[in-house]
């Protein structure tokens, strides 16, 4: 049984929190619109709906902005509205006014008693203003009302992107279609198509009829997670392409709806795919293989081959006339430059071009496809590392390693689209679960997605306009069906939209959370897999205060009520009623459920905690944590709580290619018997296991004793080292990791600096 100490911190944290919420979340309240307008004016009229309602489509609108409209409302009515038929007085007038609606994309959209008028600056606009009137419609007992009001709207950043990977895992036209549909009803107006990569090319190329036979398909897929080992296949032979006619009528399809589609077609690495069919454009020749595996691989485009840009700007040629995008995205992220490193052709390059190496050879590629393509008038977008050597002139970044790619390029002056994998990679686990179906890797829930600010406090008011907006991508690695994949991205892409659609003073989790609620019917009506877990009980660990470990379990369900145990039996409505922050005092599981009208209502929360003498004690490291495996709290090494083998619980204190070297003071000299600590080992996601590890202990913190080294670690995963040891008396202990340093030849990512990862110091 666990034990528990209790403290009044968090209900006064909750206090505070709820008069903060209610007064942001007034005006809003049941609107029910995302991403949450500019301005929102409510009336006490009501428009009500009948099969006599007209439209009338005013000048210089395509009828077409209405299909969504039509078709959604038609499955809620049963019947059809009238469009611009003269013998039916309309009550719902759709306008351009350019001048009196200013911000381009705005509108206005005014609803009463007896009319509905949408107003927009453009076309765009009045087909905003329609998606905002979608997600209005209110059906009850056979009929269907729109709460009157007068909306103001207009978007903040010009690019609003949603990203999908098509190689990894392949989705029909059909799919697509739904998905835009979807875009378009949340305002997002770019739709980036990842068409090529190493485990298949997705676009017909009619000159290169290989790309379609071998290259659009792999021998088999690698079965669970890409960090297994070792890695397991399903023998099925796995592929598919869009022709170039599904994908003009995909582009036609997006256009109507406001979207503008940017294809990528990544080079120089991510290649395999291609180089299958044609082995000669890579820099040993091949055979080269399709790859049934995720990751990042050696064999990439040669960049001293002319070959290699004919057949690129070929492509090229086939590609810009489907796709009337101002950007072309030439991918440029995660190239190796082993290859190249000892390709006679690409040295003769570096030589020949008088480049510094083979970072300055990436940006001669990029650059070279830059020219090519301004010369067909259009623009470059590629991944943050095409500023490796140089950013080539008019080229846009788009920032996903992190944000420093998009502020160095903005301080260059170069546009730049915000994509940092930390918040709105939507391939990543939305919850820390068990039971949370196999995703990419990290963690961003709904509530970090949304809380994402693209205009970091680096960039003075003059950079910031280069940031043109905001992205969220969708690598497709664990997205094997629609309904998978539309789980993972529903309800998070929804917080995207407001991220790059709502003012930042308009931006409230709480509010949208409410809208949120409303929406679900809503997209269960469109038949969207989403994704319903955000209300469900999160656990924050804290161990500052007071050297002592403590939980605070939240729920955003209104209303919702949390019971728990200590016991390790299941919460129900006799267990516990949680109030107050629990303070940590033995170890075991904590296992809490939701109630909401005296039911459960999500999945059951667990949390174990393993205490030792260790916990709340002071550590100190000589080397700090590196990225995403530094939570800037270095207590979690000595918080009675163990890492998971997700590593995304910030749990985990992660070394890139440096020393762990770690002293924990436990304040007094005290009898200590066994020295632990875990070691995550994934060759596969480049964490190697200390090639030595020692324990040392002191009684005064000058004078060391090595009382323990292991070399050994054999598991894939967690190594949990509980080294026994005859008692003695110590007040400090030193734990040292030698990093493995630089990843043997043979390994995955071959001459990349080792990760060496580790949680908890365990002292008994
Ligand atoms: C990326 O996630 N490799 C752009
Ligand atoms: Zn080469």
């Amino acid at each position: 049984m666990i034990k528990l100490l209790n403290s009044c911190k968090f209900l006064v944290k909750t206090l505070v929190l709820v008069l903060f919420i209610s007064s942001a979340s007034a005006q809003i309240k049941e609107q029910g619109i995302i991403p949450q307008p500019y301005k929102v004016e409510k009336n006490n009229l009501v428009f009500a709906f009948s099969p006599a309602t007209g439209i009338a489509v005013g000048d210089g609108i395509d009828v077409n902005n209405l299909s969504f409209f039509n078709q959604y409302f038609g499955s809620l009515s049963g019947y059809t509205l009238s469009v611009n038929n003269k013998s039916v007085i309309p009550s719902i007038n759709l306008d351009i006014d350019s001048l009196a609606i200013t911000a381009k994309e705005g509108y206005r959209l005014i609803v009463t008693q007896k009319k509905i008028k949408i107003i927009g600056h453009d076309e765009a606009g009045v087909f905003y203003g329609l998606q905002s009137l979608v997600q209005l419609l209110k059906p009850s007992n056979g009929k269907i009302t729109v709460q009157g009001c007068t909306i103001k709207d207009r978007p903040r950043f010009a690019y609003r992107g949603m990203h999908l990977d098509v190689s990894r895992h392949f989705f029909d036209v059909e799919t697509i279609k739904k998905w835009i549909d979807v875009l378009a009803l949340y305002k997002i107006n770019t739709f980036h198509w990842h068409l090529t990569d190493d485990q298949g090319w997705r676009i017909e190329i009619k000159k290169y009829p290989l790309l379609q036979s071998i290259s659009a398909y792999r021998d088999e897929t690698i079965i669970g997670h890409k960090r297994d080992s070792p890695h397991q296949f399903n023998g099925k032979r796995y592929g598919g392409y869009y022709t170039q006619d599904e994908v003009k009528a995909v582009v036609k399809y997006a256009i109507e709806r406001h979207i503008s589609i940017i294809p990528e077609i990544e080079m120089p690495g991510h290649a395999l795919a291609a180089l299958a069919a044609y082995p000669q454009l890579g820099c040993t020749g091949g055979p080269y293989k399709a790859a049934t595996y995720w990751g990042i691989f050696d064999d990439v485009y040669c960049a001293g081959n002319d070959e290699t840009f004919t057949f690129l700007q070929n492509v090229l040629d086939e590609v810009l006339p489907l796709f009337p995008s101002k950007y072309i995205h030439i991918g440029g992220d995660e190239c190796p430059k082993t290859k190249w490193q000892t390709c006679p052709k690409c040295q003769k390059r570096i030589k020949d071009e008088h480049l510094k190496d083979e970072h300055q050879l990436q940006s001669y590629f990029i650059g070279r496809m830059e020219k090519y393509l301004n010369s067909k008038g259009r623009q470059i977008i590629g991944w943050d590392e095409i500023l490796e050597g140089g950013l080539t002139p008019g080229a846009t970044v788009m920032s996903w390693t992190g944000e420093e790619g998009g502020i160095a390029a903005a301080k260059q002056h170069h546009d730049a689209i915000m994509t940092p994998e930390k918040y709105v990679y939507l391939d990543y686990y939305q919850s820390l679960y068990a039971a949370e179906p196999i995703a990419g890797g990290g963690y961003t829930p709904l509530s970090k997605v949304y809380n994402y600010e693209p205009i970091t406090k680096e960039l003075s008011g003059d950079e910031a306009t280069y940031i043109k907006g905001v992205q969220a991508n969708a690598w497709s690695e664990y997205m094997t069906s629609p309904a998978q994949a539309e789980r993972q991205l529903f309800p998070r892409m929804l917080a995207l939209a407001e991220v790059g659609w709502s003012a930042k003073e308009n931006k409230d989790y709480d509010g949208f959370l409410k809208r949120l609620r409303y929406q679900h019917p809503m997209l269960q009506r469109l038949n969207i897999n989403a994704a319903n877990t955000f209300d469900e009980i999160t656990g924050d660990i804290d161990t500052k205060a007071n050297h002592q470990t403590s939980l605070s379990l939240n729920t955003t369900l209104p209303g919702g009520k949390i019971f728990y145990t200590t016991d390790g039996s299941a919460p129900g409505l006799k267990s516990k009623l949680y109030s107050k922050l629990l303070t940590i005092t033995s170890s075991g599981n904590i296992k809490a459920a939701l109630f909401s009208n005296g039911k459960q209502t999500g999945r059951t929360y667990m949390q174990s905690f393993n205490m030792h003498k260790a916990v709340g004690k002071t550590v100190t490291l000589v080397n700090q944590p590196k990225g995403t495996y530094n939570t800037g709290d270095i207590s979690g090494l000595v918080n009675g709580v163990f890492g998971n083998k997700l590593y995304n619980d910030g749990q985990w204190y992660g070394f890139n290619g440096e020393d762990l070297d770690a002293v924990v003071d436990l304040r007094s000299v005290q009898k200590v018997s066994q020295l632990g600590i875990n070691i995550l080992k994934y060759h596969w996601q480049k964490m190697w296991e200390p090639s030595l590890l020692t324990f040392e202990v002191s009684e005064d913190g000058k004078t060391y004793t090595e009382v323990y080294r292991q070399t050994e670690f054999t598991a894939n995963g967690i190594n949990a080292v509980r080294a026994n040891i005859k008692p003695l008396q110590a007040r400090y202990i030193r734990v040292k990791g030698a990093n493995k340093g630089v990843i043997p030849p043979g390994e995955y990512i071959a001459g990349a600096k080792a990760w060496l990862l580790v949680d908890e110091i365990v002292i008994k």
